[in-house]
């Protein structure tokens, strides 16, 4: 399989199923409070996506090869986990981080988006992470025009985030999307300016950096999903699913609620 152009078709229903992604964030905001379980939050996000927006939960039994079908409709990544946490029955607490990830599916198509939660007030360090990694999300999406490459994103995230003092996970990427939840391409969080695949009007893939703010490596956790920092360091990941247009970039991810771009990339938005 190689990397689709999606047609103006496909391109109408990605832009609804992207939007509903980010409306089930926007929903679920307001609950992500101390005490509060991440179960709880998968039962709500559940409910949401299928009774009120008419989605399929994309990662409930999502077994993509030598994993186990996933048991839950979100992931919840507190703290250390980087990624793909599975939602249980710990609670919340004051100073928490969180990153919840949705993927809906709505005709077919899928949105994949994710957005890091403070829990009540958290440490300078948490707050700082979260920032840079949303920033690392909108240098890679300030990239993204026909003619660039994938490098060129993975530099920009690599860039800011080791110039912070934080490192980048490597064995975790974006990835195309469409009718599939994950296709071609993969979308590195690293690299080198100007190498890797040319960006065409018409792709869609995902960017979604996940950065730690100690070493780089992770572990897996016994349950066969969960992912956390091998040196207990916080992680964070943010998430858009994005379009390639003519001269630039979609958010496809987008709706009333998603956090606006940043200071430090507006400028390369202005003109656009
Ligand atoms: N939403 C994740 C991503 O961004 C994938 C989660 S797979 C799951 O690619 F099975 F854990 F849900
Ligand atoms: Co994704
Ligand atoms: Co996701």
């Amino acid at each position: 399989m190689s990397v689709t152009i999606k047609s103006p078709a496909d391109i109408e229903k990605m832009r609804i199923a992207g939007r509903l992604a980010s409306e089930v964030l926007d929903f679920i905001e307001a609950h992500v409070q101390p005490g509060v379980t991440t179960e709880a939050l998968d039962r709500l996000c559940h409910d949401y996506m299928v009774e009120q927006q008419g989605c399929v939960p994309a990662p409930l039994n999502y077994a993509p090869p030598g994993y186990r079908p996933y048991p839950k409709s979100i992931c919840s990544s507190i703290n250390h986990q980087v990624c793909h946490g599975v939602p249980g029955p710990k609670a919340l607490k004051k100073g928490d981080i969180v990153n919840l990830d949705i993927t809906v599916i709505k005709d077919g198509y899928h949105g994949d988006t994710s957005r890091m939660f403070q829990v009540g007030a958290t440490s300078i360090l948490a707050k700082r992470l979260c920032e840079v990694t949303y920033e690392c999300l909108w240098l890679g999406i300030a990239q993204v025009r026909p003619g660039a490459r994938l490098g060129d994103i993975g530099h920009a995230i690599q860039r800011h985030a080791e110039g912070c003092g934080f490192s980048v996970v490597r064995e975790f990427c974006g990835h195309g999307i469409g009718t599939k939840f994950h296709e071609e391409p993969q979308v590195l969080h690293y690299g080198r300016p100007g190498t890797g695949l040319e960006l065409r009007e018409g792709m869609i893939f995902t960017i979604e950096p996940m950065i730690n703010a100690g070493k780089a490596a992770i572990s897996e956790l016994p349950d066969g999903w969960t992912i956390v920092t091998k040196d207990r360091s916080l992680s964070a990941q943010w998430e858009h699913t994005i379009l390639v247009t003519a001269d630039g970039a979609e958010v496809l991810t987008r709706s009333a609620g998603a956090p606006g771009i940043p200071e430090l990339v507006a400028d390369q938005f202005t003109t656009r």
